[in-house]
């Protein structure tokens, strides 16, 4: 495993994280042995770095991994990170949330509190929540504070209602497929220092290689709706998959495995944290990281990665 730093902060974490939203019906890991199987296997493969929230599974997710983690004796192995949701920004709930996490997450401070989405909903001013979650900082609730689906210009508005801390991540959709993040968020990120968190990085399961325009499986979770898997679009994303496939072949290492490694090796900033419902998932994505394809092969997936446009105009 390949590790880098938490924006400025000095805390080691691992270059792939795991993505814990699979703990949930949406995606439908509820077994909770199985969850722990997951996490257990990630820490064999050096990954340091969790990512849940409290909306994932409605609190099941955390609950799993502050399980696990007690249970496995790897509290201080892992840097967990949470998300309050963009419903809950109100100064009061803010507080109310962050004391359930910390419940659910067994924990006295949790590493990393995320916002999960601006406030689209209820006009709460962003200083309102920001120094919320600056104050349990300084009453040491949470360590660090970082954003979630927040544009440059909000990022900004958000970082200047802080006065003793900093963001120190983002986190967005960044995959071969969907790489509208370079245009803004990513430039941003790497010129502020803050780590970028890539959710859906493999395209949830997108670019893995298992799925076919002939078998594009009826999902029952969460990727009904999800416009990548739209015939329209997923037959330009299976022809990225054959050159990932293709370039795999030459290294050994599989498409969700390239596919990882082409995020990781593009910015020193970018940790993709994919999600995994089983150990053998965790132990290949762990695989994303820990060496590097050559500079003509790097290329040829970007020039087939930008042949892919997604349109979410489907009805
Ligand atoms: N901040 C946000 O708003 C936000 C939004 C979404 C996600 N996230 C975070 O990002 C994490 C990952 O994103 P995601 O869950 O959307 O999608 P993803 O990581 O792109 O895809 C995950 C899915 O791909 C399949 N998969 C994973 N590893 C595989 C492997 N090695 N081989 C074959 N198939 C594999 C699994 O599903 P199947 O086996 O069923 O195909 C898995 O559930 C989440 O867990 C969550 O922590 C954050």
């Amino acid at each position: 495993m390949e590790y880098t730093f938490l924006g400025n902060t000095g805390e080691k974490i691992s270059r792939i994280g795991l993505g814990a939203w699979q703990f949930s019906e949406s995606w439908g890991l509820t077994e909770y042995e199985a969850a722990k199987r997951v996490i257990q296997e990630a820490h064999a493969q050096g990954i340091n770095l969790i990512d849940t929230a409290e909306v994932y599974g409605r609190g099941m997710s955390e609950e799993f991994v502050g399980r696990a983690l007690m249970e496995l004796g790897l509290r201080d192995s892992f840097l967990v990170a949470s998300k309050i949701p963009g419903d809950f920004l109100a100064e009061h709930d803010v507080y109310k949330a962050v004391e359930r996490s910390l419940k659910r997450l067994q924990v006295e401070e949790i590493d990393l509190m995320q916002v999960h989405w601006p406030p689209c909903w209820h006009n709460i001013p962003t200083c309102e929540y920001m120094r919320a979650l600056e104050k349990l900082v300084h009453m040491g609730k949470l360590r660090y504070i970082g954003l979630s689906n927040f544009p440059p210009v909000l990022i900004d508005e958000a970082r200047y209602c802080l006065s003793t801390e900093d963001v120190v991540s983002i986190q967005v959709r960044y995959n071969l497929a969907e790489r509208d993040a370079e245009k803004e968020i990513l430039p941003y990120a790497e010129r502020e220092g803050l780590t970028l968190l890539a959710w859906s990085p493999l395209a949830k399961g997108a670019l893995t290689g298992k799925y076919t325009p002939d078998n594009l499986p009826r999902f029952q979770d969460v990727r009904s709706g999800e416009a990548v898997f739209h015939p329209e679009n997923f037959a330009q994303v299976y022809k990225l998959v054959e050159v990932l496939a293709e370039v795999g072949s030459k290294y050994g290492k599989s498409p969700s495995q390239v596919a990882l490694n082409w995020l990781v090796s593009s910015s020193p900033v970018v940790v993709p944290i994919p999600g995994a419902k089983s150990e053998e998932q965790v132990r290949s994505n762990a695989g994303g990281a820990g060496w590097r394809m050559s500079y003509e092969d790097w290329l040829r997936i970007e020039e087939a990665s930008s042949r892919v446009r997604i349109t979410r105009v489907l009805w």
